[in-house]
This record gives C-alpha cells, structure tokens and sequence, in this order.
C-alpha cells in the first residue's frame, strides 16, 4: 500500500487551513457555518462557489460486551464478551459461539453471524482499505471527525457499522465524558481501545436496543451500500436519541464522472463496474443511492436543520490542488485495493458470475484507474441533521 495509515497531518493547509483551525485536535470544534442546502462547509475544498465545484487539473505533469444488557456488560457472558441476554430481539437471541466465525468464499472472508447479509470482506485487506479510506476522509476534513455540533461534552454516541472501530476509537480519545458503542456484524475491532468505548457484534437493522431519548448523536460512514431500510433506521435514530441530539452520515458515491472531456463513459471500466456492482445490490435489497436521498429520509423521520454537503473526490492525484492531489492518490489506492472484495461477492452472488470472470473483467478496470490522463472523480456526501428539541419520542415507534 503506497501510503501510510495515519492522516497526513498538514498538507493542504491552504484550502483546509479554516477547518483545520476551527478544528483543534482535543476538543470539540465549533459548528460549521454550513447552510441548509447542498453546500461545502468553510475551509473544506470546494467553498463557497458552488455545491459541487470543478477540481482543476494539475498541468504539470475489542473487547466486546452487550450492547442490549443496557452497557456495563453482564455477568452471564459466555463467549468472550458477546452476550445472548433474552428475549429483546433477534440480534441477541441468536448469538451464540458462531459470532466470532467466518465465512470463506473464493479466497475471502466474510462474516458469519447473520451470514449473506453483507456482500463485502471482513478480511484483512479489506480491513486495511477501509482504515486508509478513513485517513482519507480526515485529510479531506482538516482532520475533523464530525461536522455534527455535538458540544464538547458529549454523553452518548453510537457508532452504526463500526468496521474496523478506527472511527469510535478516535472519538473515544477526543471525548473522554463520552461512552462510545460501535455496533457491526463482524467482530473485527481490536480489544485495546479506550476506555470508554466498546464494540458489540449487532444487526443494525433489527430493533435498536438502545433507549428512547438516551443518545446525543448516531453516526454512520460508508454505510450506503449497507443498509436496506433507510426509513426504519432514520425511525429507529430519531427515537433512540436524545432531543436536541443528532445523526450524521457520511458516503462515498461511485458515479465516476468528469468535468474535462478526458473520460469517455461508455468505455470506463470503473464506471461500468459500478454500474454493475449497483444492478447485484438491488437484488439484495440495497438502494445505492441513498446518499442522494437520505436528506428527504431524514426530513420524513422529523430531524430538522439539515447540513449537506457535497465534494468531489478525485479518482488518482490529478488535481493540482495539494489536498486533493492528496485524497486523489488515497481515493483511488482505496478502489485499486478493493477492487476484488467489492466486485467479487455482488458479482458472483448477485449476477451469477465466475470468479474467473470477475478476474479478467478487473483487468481493464485496473488499466483504467491507473491512467493518468484520465480525470474522473467519485462524489463524497455528508449530511448531518437534528432531533427538535421538542420531540418526544413516539411510543413504540422502534426503541425499547
Ligand atoms: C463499508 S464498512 C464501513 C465501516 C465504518 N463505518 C467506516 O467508515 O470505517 C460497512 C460496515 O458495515 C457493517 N455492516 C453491514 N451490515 C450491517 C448491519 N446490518 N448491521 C451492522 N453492521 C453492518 C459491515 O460489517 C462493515 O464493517
């Protein structure tokens, strides 16, 4: 892998420089100015000109414990920290020594509690991919985790799709008054983490354990190729926080475009291949443009003050801007690394394919994404938005 794991702390001040001073790294930054439609928050490339602005070219060549035993842990856990604690939903009642298996499939590891349920790897590289795919995004953010204004107090947060729990963890050691659970279907997370986080094998899908009105914020990144009923979860969020408290989702959009004439659509290997990784997911269910539609979904749940934002992401270093020259190399390094584990299950599950077929298919993908003529970008959506203050939660409306 060309880059290291950790975020390049300073590049890019110039166009960051605003975020990154109104972000210092221990405390909570203030709320971005951001307004209620699509626009770039201040000191984030892209501001203020316009939601989506044109990137010029550079010319120049854990532990586990339970998260439904209501926190602390139970006494009758039996697997190593996972815990089957009655009745409260099928999340629990179904955990049993299988949820620290896996799955093998054509030279991959997949999850096994709720088996099938998730197209993609657990495994180490793609482990991997994801941590760099977080660096990425902090790069992009002058090093903020959050755009949400959630105070510097925060009590707590639940992490929904935790992956690897690089995101918790750093929130974790940003808010120490914080208690921060990252819930996710593979036990992936490493057991040294924080004190006051925890991770806990869960189906997000299924009834949230957590109380009404107990949350100050939900979070949720990468999880649009995840989750299958955006209603219900943005229900199950809206009950689940505290009033006042907020959600917050950030996704990465593969509609590989260009703004320069360089790419040519109809013989785009990456766009073609997402166009085919969308066609396998909507046979499971998944709807992959809920980035677009998620501000609409959370306005019909009831949160209110929404703050979208839309960036373009550079696919390779071609931007002559510094910090997305940066996120370019990250952007594309992240789809040539995954380039199997993404294909690979939709493909072959979804769309009948062999796994020798998919192979020779990435070949052209692979070319593609590697010249640097060729100056296409994927779209980076964030959206943040707040329970009113004066909602309560109504009853029975998907909390316990
Ligand atoms: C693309 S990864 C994102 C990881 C993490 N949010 C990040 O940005 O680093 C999606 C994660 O969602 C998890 N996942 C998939 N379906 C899930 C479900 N129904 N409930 C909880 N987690 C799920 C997967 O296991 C995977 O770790």
């Amino acid at each position: 892998m060309p880059f290291p794991m950790a975020a390049p702390a300073a590049a890019g001040e110039e166009l960051v420089a605003a975020a990154a001073a109104a972000a210092p790294t221990t405390t909570t930054p203030p709320p971005p100015k951001v307004s209620p439609t699509p626009t770039t928050p201040p000191g984030v490339p892209g501001h203020p000109s316009s939601p989506i602005d044109p990137i010029e070219p550079d010319d120049s060549g854990r532990g586990a414990e339970s998260y439904r035993d209501g926190g602390g842990g139970g006494d009758d856990d039996d697997d190593d920290g996972y815990q089957s604690d009655g009745p409260s939903s099928d999340a629990t009642t179904s955990i049993s020594s299988n949820i620290r298996d896996y799955t093998w499939e054509n030279n991959r590891r997949y999850h096994k509690y709720k088996e099938g349920r998730y197209a993609f790897p657990n495994d180490e590289p793609e482990q991997e991919r994801e941590d760099m795919r977080h660096a990425m995004v902090l790069h992009l953010c002058g090093g903020r985790l959050h755009f949400a204004p959630i105070g510097e107090n925060p009590q707590k947060i639940l992490d929904v799709g935790t992956g690897t729990g690089i995101w918790a963890i750093d929130m974790g050691d940003e808010y120490p008054s914080a208690e921060i659970t990252g819930i996710d279907l593979s036990p992936i997370q490493p057991s040294w983490v924080p004190p006051n986080v925890r991770f806990v094998v869960d189906d997000a899908e299924a009834p949230w354990i957590a109380p009404p009105d107990s949350l100050d914020y939900v979070h949720l990144r990468n999880m649009a190729f995840v989750i299958k009923d955006w209603t219900k979860l943005f229900q199950q969020a809206f009950v689940a926080l505290k009033p006042g408290g907020w959600i917050e989702l950030q996704d990465l959009k593969f509609n590989y475009s260009c703004d320069d004439g360089t790419m040519h659509p109809e013989d785009y290997g990456p766009l073609r291949m997402a166009d085919l990784i969308h066609g396998a997911l909507e046979k499971f269910g998944v709807d992959t443009t809920s980035a677009e539609k998620n501000p609409e979904r959370a306005a019909a749940a009831g949160f209110v003050d929404p703050r979208h934002f839309v960036i373009k992401l550079p696919v390779g270093p071609w931007a002559r801007d510094k910090t997305m020259k940066t996120v370019g190399l990250y952007n594309r390094s992240g789809i040539y690394d995954g380039l199997q584990g993404i294909t690979m299950g939709p493909f072959t599950r979804g769309l009948g394919w062999s796994q020798e077929e998919v192979e020779v298919f990435l070949t052209t993908v692979r070319k593609d994404l590697m010249n640097a003529r060729i100056h296409s970008y994927i779209t980076w959506h964030s959206l943040c938005a707040q329970k009113p203050l004066s909602a309560a939660a109504p009853p029975a409306a998907g909390g316990q």
